[in-house]
Parts: C-alpha cells; structure tokens; sequence
C-alpha cells in the first residue's frame, strides 16, 4: 500500500467521516480534505486508480469517478499518461465549494460570509441526503403518477409551440392561472380573479417576492412562534425584523406586548399552523384582520397542505374572510405533486397586481411554461383531484396506523407523558411532550437510530413555551410505520 492510499484508507475507516454519502462521494471527500489539511501538497502524485482501488478494495470505477469529480473542481490535474497530480488550491478562491467541508478544515476568513450569510447558514436545515422515516412534511412522491404526466408532457412538446419556450409572461401561462382560480373559489373559499393569479417557483419565492416588495431592511415582521423555518429564513435574509408572537390550539394569540409593535409583514399558517397544528379560530381571525387594518400591515397567508384534510369540512381560507384586500394568499403544488417540481402560486390583493406581476418578470426572469402548460392540462382533465383523493386515503391511514402504534407502544405514557396531537390534517403529528422533557435529546437520539423526527422547540423563535417531537407519516409506509413507530415510542419512554 501506498502512503497516499494508506492515509485515504484511515479517513474512510472513520465511521463518521460523512456516513451516510455513497463510496465515490465518500473518497472524493476524503482527498479533498486531505488536500486542504496540506497532507496531500500540491503538486504530489496520485496512485494510479487501479493501484487504489486495489488498496481501499472497492471498485475501480469508483476511483475514477472520484478522480473525475476532484478533476472537474480543479483539485487534481491528469496529465495524459503520466498520472494525476495534486493541483494548487491555495491558488483557488477560498470560497470554491466550501460548504462541503468537514468543520475542522473550514478555514473560511471571518469576513467571506457576510453577517447575514453567516447568520442563515449556521443552521443547516437544508442539509439531507436521503428520505428517512418521519421527516415532517415530506409528501409521498413516489406515488405520483409518472406516466400520466409523461403522456401530458409529450403532448405538449409535440404541439411545438414556441411561445412556451419563452420567459412566463404576466404572471404565468393563462390556462393554469385560470385552472387555480376555479380551484381555490371552490375548495378554499379564496376571494379571486384569474388577474390576481401569479405562478410562482413555489412559496419560497412567493414569500420572498412579498418580503422584497412590501418591507425595507429594519421593518417588522409578525411571525408564528412556533414558525416555518422556510418563512423565518426569506425574512432574515431580507434584513426584517422577527417578532414572534406565541401560538396556542386557537393559532396566532396577540397580546398587548405584540399590539405595541408595528409590523409591515404578518405571516400566518391559519388553516393547519406550522408546526402545531393548530387552526385559527374564527375569533382570532377577526382579530387578525382588524390588527392588520390597524396596523396597515399585509398579512401573508401560506395555505401549504390544505388539500390533506382527513375529516371535517375543509376550512375557509383567511383571504376569503377578508375579501382579499390586506391579505396576500399563497399555495404551493410541492405537497400534492412533488416537492421538485417548483410551482406554487399566490393571489395579489388588487392593488399589487401589477407591482407583483412586473416585479416577478425583473426579478426573477420565470419561465418553466412547458411545465405549467402540462399541469393546467392534468388540473383540467381531473387527474390532479383524483390524484389528491388518493393521497388522501393513503395519509389518513398511515397517520391513522403511526397514532395506533405510538400509542400501543408508549403504554401507560400515553396521554399522561406523551400526548398524540389530534390534528385531521397535515403530513405529520405532534407527540407533545411535558415543558421539562428535552426534546432537543430526544431529537438527538432519535436520529441515531436512523429517525428524522424534528424536535418541536427548535422551531421556536423565543424560549420554547412548548415540547415535543414531529413525526411525518406521509413518505412511510407501513411495514415502516409499525417497526420505526415502535422504536420511537420506545425511545421516548425509556428516555423522559
Ligand atoms: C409551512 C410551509 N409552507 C410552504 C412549504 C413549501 O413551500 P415550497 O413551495 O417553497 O416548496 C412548506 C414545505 O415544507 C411548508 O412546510
């Protein structure tokens, strides 16, 4: 064995160094480190990938696409037929890549992220490398209708129209912006004009859009404490000022301390909150509006996963309760088709349709019409409600099946320890937890044992007035539900 290979073979013994990325990735991050930490020097030689492939026993064409890969981001040179060489980095620009750096050799100088850079990325919440039972909010999408959606497709290649190849126009292509109004008048009682429609890359942007038109750096925003970590992040990045106001089982609770802020911006979950559950109450939803008409604020409200209601009527949106006039309304496809699939939609109040609309065209140049064009064909031929019935049936049982089994196997902790939200709709459940368990640890715990749950408090803004851990139903099945089901309840008993 070479030295090169007997050093990237001791970095690979690591069990932690990044666990959880396939054998190619794994020795591509390997060298790379090696290279920064200067025990690879620029300018020594590689063995030849056969040699190490040999040494590390794992496939030669891992090595080479490893190799390929450190090529390509100018770490090694090859130089034909006489091997692959260390290349310079101190040459390179410190930023290259180095988010995927192990902490102990990212020697970022302090000021390459800027404060809010720093800010927004100490916090990975983006980072996840593959589907593991219970990550709240992840939709099944492998039960989306490929086929189906691949005949559309074609379809409309076929027609070869060049129009569709162009940049979206005036909020979105028409035929889909028309499918949505009729769609939200009917199953959310949203007060709208196919006008007021924009199609959007999905609610990121839909937020960002708002957060960048209707606030400067330094304004206020009201947002739900617990909140959505997407919602919170779009804010800090556009330099807002958080003020969390407290949500119970009524949704958003004002009081006095909150009415003594003004807030420009006020984000609301009201119909399913994010992460509780709760539903605003109509009394709270009066409220909220007359603040706002008080304060002069735009409410923003993300209607994310209401099509996932398991009993009950559906509720009416906020918007309609307004009359659509201080309320921005925004949905998103990423829940009922597939998260990658970047389309969502929001709904102007009349007086930003235009702002809104030619804002969307400069800032951010939308486009994907052959997209939108294939899926105001699948609304219109009912594929789409048909696919969301479906979804429906699917979630409610394993949501069903995941309270039977954390029930059965918290045993007398049940209801006296760990109380099982009751929520009818949604992607996830709440196991609520006393205020002095340490949901954090159990977090901690739970994700070594291969689970994705979320704890509850992390997604508090001000100190956690509430515990508990989030456990997504909807990407497990349930053979998966039943055994991990039991492994969580175990958990939480044998730790509170
Ligand atoms: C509260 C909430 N809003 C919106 C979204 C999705 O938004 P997007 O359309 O950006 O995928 C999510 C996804 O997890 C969510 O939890």
């Amino acid at each position: 064995m070479t030295p090169v290979s007997e050093m990237l073979a001791a970095m690979l013994a690591q069990a932690d160094f990044h666990a959880r990325l396939p054998r190619q990735r794994r020795l591509y991050e390997a060298a790379k480190a090696a290279i920064y930490q200067n025990r690879l020097a620029a300018g020594s030689k590689l063995p030849s990938s056969r040699d190490l492939a040999a040494d590390l026993g794992i496939a030669r064409n891992t090595v080479i696409a490893a190799f390929e890969q450190l090529a390509a981001e100018g770490y090694v040179v090859s130089a034909a037929g006489s091997g692959t060489y260390v290349a310079n980095v101190k040459a390179m620009a410190p930023a290259h890549d180095a988010g995927a750096e192990p902490a102990d050799i990212r020697m970022l100088p302090p000021a390459m992220l800027s404060r809010r850079g720093a800010e927004l990325t100490q916090f990975a919440a983006g980072a996840r490398y593959e589907i593991q039972p219970f990550a709240p909010g992840d939709p099944d999408f492998s039960s989306f209708p490929v086929k189906q959606w691949q005949r559309l497709q074609n379809r409309v290649w076929r027609e070869g129209r060049a129009d569709l190849l162009d940049y979206g126009q005036s909020g979105g292509y028409l035929p889909l912006r028309q499918a949505i109004t009729e769609y939200l008048r009917l199953s959310r009682s949203v007060s709208v004009s196919v006008d007021q429609v924009l199609i959007t890359s999905g609610t990121q942007q839909s937020l960002d859009l708002c957060a960048q038109l209707l606030a400067d750096a330094g304004d206020t925003a009201w947002v739900e404490d617990p909140c959505y970590w997407g919602a919170r992040r779009v804010f800090q990045a556009r330099d807002l000022h958080l003020h969390p106001v407290t949500v119970d089982e009524d949704g958003m609770a004002l009081d006095a301390d909150d009415l003594a802020t003004v807030p420009r911006l006020i984000y609301v979950t009201p119909s399913h909150q994010y992460p509780t559950g709760a539903v605003m109450s109509l009394a709270r939803r009066r409220a909220l509006l007359e603040a706002a008409a008080r304060k002069n604020a735009w409410i923003l409200e993300d209607d994310y996963d209401s099509e996932f209601r398991y009993s009950g009527r559906p509720l009416a949106s906020l918007q309609g309760l307004d009359g659509g006039n201080r309320v921005v309304y925004m949905g998103t496809f990423s829940k009922v088709l597939y998260p990658g699939i970047k389309v969502g939609y929001l709904v102007a109040p009349p007086a930003l349709v235009e702002p809104f609309k030619s804002a969307l065209y400069d800032l951010q140049r939308p486009g994907q019409m052959m997209v939108q064009a294939t899926l105001a064909d699948f609304i219109a031929l009912g594929h789409f409600t048909t696919h969301v019935r479906k979804l429906r049936q699917i979630y409610g049982a394993r949501r069903e099946l995941l309270r039977r089994t954390l029930q059965k196997h918290l045993g007398r902790h049940a209801g006296e320890l760990a109380t099982i939200s009751r929520q009818e709709s949604g992607l996830h459940l709440v196991v609520e937890l006393p205020d002095w368990a340490d949901d954090a640890a159990l977090h901690a715990l739970a994700r070594e044992a291969g689970l994705a749950v979320n704890a509850l408090s992390a997604y508090y803004l001000a100190p956690p007035v509430r515990k508990g851990l989030l456990a997504g139903y909807a990407y497990v099945t349930e053979e998966k539900i039943k055994r991990y089901g039991k492994v969580l309840a175990t958990l939480i008993r044998d730790n509170l």
